[in-house]
């Protein structure tokens, strides 16, 4: 049954040095935003387990924001590309169990950048509206269980072990995928839902070549997902 009438609850972990002062900056210069964003802020968006957004959606969390500085931003250095390597992977795993991976989103905002901080929290939260409110969920502990051993599995893969600035020569394009790395062939098979019955098979990770500029990276995801 329809939570009509509930508030909607958007969860954003906000990196502290770049994406927290962006929100701060749109709040200064008295932008209007949406309500329904329960920021929690954290020291790097590398902070930010996979398993922090699966259980927020599983929990009844409407739609969850992962923000954080630009890449080659972080202030820790490398935060930025562990956390884009790892939320891309729960991103590509969140229909296997049963969720609207719209309902998640990471983005690079800069302190300085309050207006674009305004213009991508009111396009996902516009987006959580279209979508409605989340499904609540049978048995969500069984399914954190099946989601954590998927996500092992993915980022435990060879070629996941890189560092995260350099990417090995042999890059992730030769295996035919689409540039934007969002093939159908990208995801797991069907028999790894845990509805059916985890075949414990490795999950073989289709990702963007990272390796490349930001301006060449077809993916269009170096500045941000808007
Ligand atoms: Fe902002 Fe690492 S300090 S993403």
């Amino acid at each position: 049954m329809p939570d009509v009438g509930r508030d909607y609850r958007i969860i954003g972990f906000l990196c502290n040095w770049c994406s927290y002062g962006g929100a701060d900056a749109a709040g200064t210069a008295r932008f209007s935003q949406p309500t329904d964003l329960r920021i929690i802020r954290v020291p790097c968006s590398g902070r930010v387990d996979p398993m922090f957004v699966a259980k927020a959606l599983l929990s009844g969390a409407d739609g969850v924001l992962v923000s954080g500085c630009h890449p080659r931003d972080c202030h820790y250095s490398e935060g930025n590309f562990y956390a884009r390597r790892r939320l891309e992977m729960l991103r590509r795993f969140l229909p296997i169990i049963g969720v609207d991976e719209g309902r998640f989103e990471y983005i690079w905002v800069s302190a300085s950048e309050g207006s674009r901080w305004r213009d991508m929290v009111t396009a996902f939260t516009d987006k959580i509206h279209k979508l409605g409110h989340m499904p609540r969920m049978t048995e969500p502990a069984r399914t954190m269980c099946a989601l954590e051993g998927m996500l092992g599995q993915s980022l435990a893969q060879p070629d996941m072990g890189h560092s995260p600035g350099g990417h090995s020569a042999g890059g992730h394009s030769a295996d035919g995928h689409s540039p934007d790395g969002h093939s159908a062939g990208g995801h797991p098979a069907a028999g790894d839902h845990p509805a059916g019955g985890h075949s414990g098979a490795a999950v073989e990770p289709r990702l963007p070549d990272w390796s490349k500029p930001a301006e060449a990276d077809a993916t269009g995801k170096e500045d941000g997902n808007g």
